[in-house]
């Protein structure tokens, strides 16, 4: 059974976010913007990333911590070859009870079906504007829309739940917020409103382009009436609303003016294996070292459990201009959000 474990501001360890691809088909600008990730950026070799057996083993010591939420990110995780059979495995692990994944979306019409038959019970897909001009300006990339709502499609008709995340940049997409919830509530899909967050260092982020909760949700209120739902889980990211002509959702991820890391109980695994138990961290722990110098299943969990309980983490309660400037923080296509 599991042994829980807590940090030091007594928060337990529930949720981990393994990042299976540093790649991404797409040059999101708040994320991998062209002008770093270009051609001639290095990315991971094969040898680097860690393999299908070290993710299931150290996935294996976290659940036996306490981890009961599984999400694979990327970069795009569907760039992994085999990536069904990975989720096949992570499946059987037991104490796991949700086993979800954040994609584009624009491989789903080709793997959907495969990654439901393997077991993954739902996606979160990102989708930031559906005109063409406005997707093509974040995405980075000549991919149409359309390629994104057929990733939707296909999703649905295999079965998965589907979730949609809309990061909001003050001047780039503000505008596409009423169509995206108009479109998502035809679709009866949930979609989150993200604020737009200072990861990385290459995003030239600022608070001016923050569009905050409050004004996100008297747009929604404009259109249609919603009431606040209850809380999932606990430690859950999103503020969740219903419609109250319809059943479906509208989320709000508020990272920036209603922070929520007093109730964050996320950890982070890099492509290659380094562990993180901030979004914003400066540094992370090689587990894939430890690993690959045969270190036993008690050595590894025991080296999990002693950096949770060193964690103090916090950064969003404490985020200013200058931090956001200043601190070198990890990548988000490293991290996979
Ligand atoms: P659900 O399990 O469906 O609720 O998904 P999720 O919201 O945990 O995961 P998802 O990958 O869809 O993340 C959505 C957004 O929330 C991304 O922009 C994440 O970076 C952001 N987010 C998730 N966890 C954290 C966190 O611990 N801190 C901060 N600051 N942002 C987070
Ligand atoms: N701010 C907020 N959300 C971001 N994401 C990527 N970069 C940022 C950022 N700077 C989102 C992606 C994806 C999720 C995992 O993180 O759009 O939906
Ligand atoms: Fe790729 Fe997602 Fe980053 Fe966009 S936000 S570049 S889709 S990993
Ligand atoms: Fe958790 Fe760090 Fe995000 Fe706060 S900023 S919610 S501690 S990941």
């Amino acid at each position: 059974a599991a042994n829980p474990v807590n940090d030091q501001f007594l928060r337990p360890l529930k949720d981990l976010r393994i990042s299976i691809m540093d790649r991404c088909n797409f040059r999101c600008s708040y994320c991998m913007p062209k002008e770093i990730f270009g051609p001639d950026y290095v990315f991971m070799n094969e040898e680097q990333l860690l393999s299908f057996d070290e993710i299931v083993r150290i996935a294996d010591q976290f659940a036996k911590l306490g981890v009961t939420k599984l999400r694979i990110t990327g970069g795009e995780p569907l760039l992994r070859k085999g990536v069904a059979s990975l989720i096949e495995r992570l499946k059987q692990i037991k104490g796991i009870n949700d086993l979800a994944l954040t994609t584009n979306g624009v491989m789903l019409p080709k793997l959907a079906k495969e990654l439901k038959a393997a077991g993954l019970e739902r996606v979160n897909i990102s989708f930031d504007a559906l005109s063409i001009e406005t997707f093509q300006l974040m995405s980075g990339r000549k991919t149409s829309p359309n390629a994104v709502i057929r990733g939707i499609k296909a999703a649905k008709e295999a079965g998965l739940g589907v979730k949609i995340n809309m990061v909001v940049q003050r001047g780039v997409n503000e505008h596409e917020v009423l169509p995206m919830a108009q479109f998502c509530k035809r679709e009866q899909v949930t979609l989150r409103f993200i604020e737009f967050m200072d990861v990385g260092q290459t995003n030239g982020w600022n608070f001016d382009q923050v569009v905050s909760k409050k004004e996100l949700l008297d747009q929604v209120k404009s259109f249609s009436p919603v009431v606040p739902v209850d809380e999932e889980y606990y430690g859950e990211v999103a503020k969740r609303y219903r419609y109250l002509d319809q059943a479906s959702e509208v989320g709000f991820i508020s990272s920036v003016t209603e922070t929520f890391c007093g109730t964050c109980t996320r950890a982070r695994i890099s492509a290659d294996g380094k562990l993180y138990t901030c979004l914003f961290s400066e540094t992370g722990t090689d587990l894939r070292e430890l690993v690959r110098e045969g270190a036993s299943d008690e050595l590894l969990g025991d080296s999990i459990r002693q950096i949770w309980e060193k964690r103090r983490d916090r950064y969003s309660e404490t985020r200013t201009e200058e931090s956001a400037r200043s601190r070198k923080k990890i990548e988000m296509s490293y991290i996979g959000g």
